[in-house]
């Protein structure tokens, strides 16, 4: 019998990617930027499955073009906004994605973010390779207490959890909104986002990417920030309107900002934002720890293999498609 072709738009990582070859009959993108829409469509065209990643937009279009045989999607993120899963569910294709196994490296980072803003440790770092270092100075880079703090966190699904319970060790206050309902334990409060706003010297995003979250934190969120807040956002880039973003940072209404991810990406090196000295960015890799990067590319393995199959996927992004 003849194997299933697919289409894998970027090289994974081992023992993965030969467990997938194994299996099916994969041409595999070789370069280490993505194909553009016009070679993913192509690509993809008559092709059984799609594994792709979160830089690959999975649109209505593409799944046409692809064809009726196309019975998989596996998103090798946890994210699925690169993909129309409305779309896809109408046509009957799941979607597979990677939850879970990466929510407590992705908190690791949110919370190396957050520690790295609040004591200055990319401008100190600086500091010291420029050649500015010549005394011990009282007031050398000071930067803010993360000890006894107030955290607001957006978002309160696994990996805002995970942030939690790294605050809780640092006898973090933790303030919480969250558009879905949360239960209330001794460690959080839960509140409305204008007393988050206001009240947290630290917030940090953990919010999917749709049409309810885009540009969430625009000019009047910022303005209810306290002048010291240090802002994290290692969720999507657009919950954060990233003009609105410039002007709170350059005109000190908040302190500094942390980001693993921008809008757009990759950030061009002449925007605006790389001008700022209170801002460190990060190119996307809360979950690049090789540990987690190997598991995520097994899990989306298994989703591809097992939709290929006919089989329900072990982690599917749109489980209304088996209505
Ligand atoms: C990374 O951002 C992911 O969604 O997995």
């Amino acid at each position: 019998m003849s194997k299933p072709i697919v289409f894998v738009t970027r090289m994974l990582p081992q023992p993965a990617l030969s467990r997938l070859l194994e299996a099916v009959d994969a041409e595999v993108w070789p370069a280490e930027l993505p194909p553009d829409p016009d070679t993913l469509r192509l690509k993809t065209a008559g092709r059984d499955g799609l594994l792709c990643l979160l830089t690959d937009r999975i649109d209505d279009s593409l799944m046409e073009a692809a064809g009726l045989q196309l019975r998989v999607i596996s998103n090798c993120a946890v994210g699925v906004d690169n993909v129309d899963l409305a779309a896809a569910t109408r046509r009957g294709i799941p979607v597979g994605n990677t939850p879970g196994i990466l929510t407590e490296t992705t908190a690791d980072f949110a919370f190396a973010l957050l520690m790295a803003a609040a004591r200055r440790v990319v401008e100190a770092d600086a500091y010291v390779r420029d050649g500015k270092w010549h005394t011990w100075g009282l007031t050398t880079l000071l930067g803010q207490d993360v000890y006894g703090a107030t955290l607001g966190i957006i978002g309160f699904g696994r990996i805002g959890q995970a942030v939690a319970r790294r605050a809780a060790g640092f006898g973090m206050r933790v303030l919480v909104y969250s558009p879905s309902t949360t239960q209330e334990d001794n460690t959080i409060t839960q509140t409305d986002l204008h007393t988050l706003l206001a009240e947290s010297d630290f917030i940090s995003l953990h919010i999917p990417l749709n049409k309810h979250t885009h540009h969430l934190i625009g000019p009047d969120e910022f303005s209810r920030m306290k002048p010291g807040t240090i802002l994290i956002n290692t969720a999507r880039g657009p919950v954060v309107d990233p003009e609105a973003l410039y002007t709170a940072l350059k005109t000190g209404q908040i302190a500094r900002a942390a980001l693993d991810v921008t809008a757009p990406e990759p950030l061009p090196a002449d925007h605006p934002l790389l001008t700022l000295d209170n801002l460190i960015i990060a190119p996307h890799i809360a979950s690049a720890s090789q540990a987690t990067r190997g598991k995520m590319a097994e899990m989306a393995v298994d989703n591809l293999l097992a939709g290929l199959a006919g089989e329900r996927l072990p982690y599917c992004a749109n489980p209304a498609v088996y209505h």
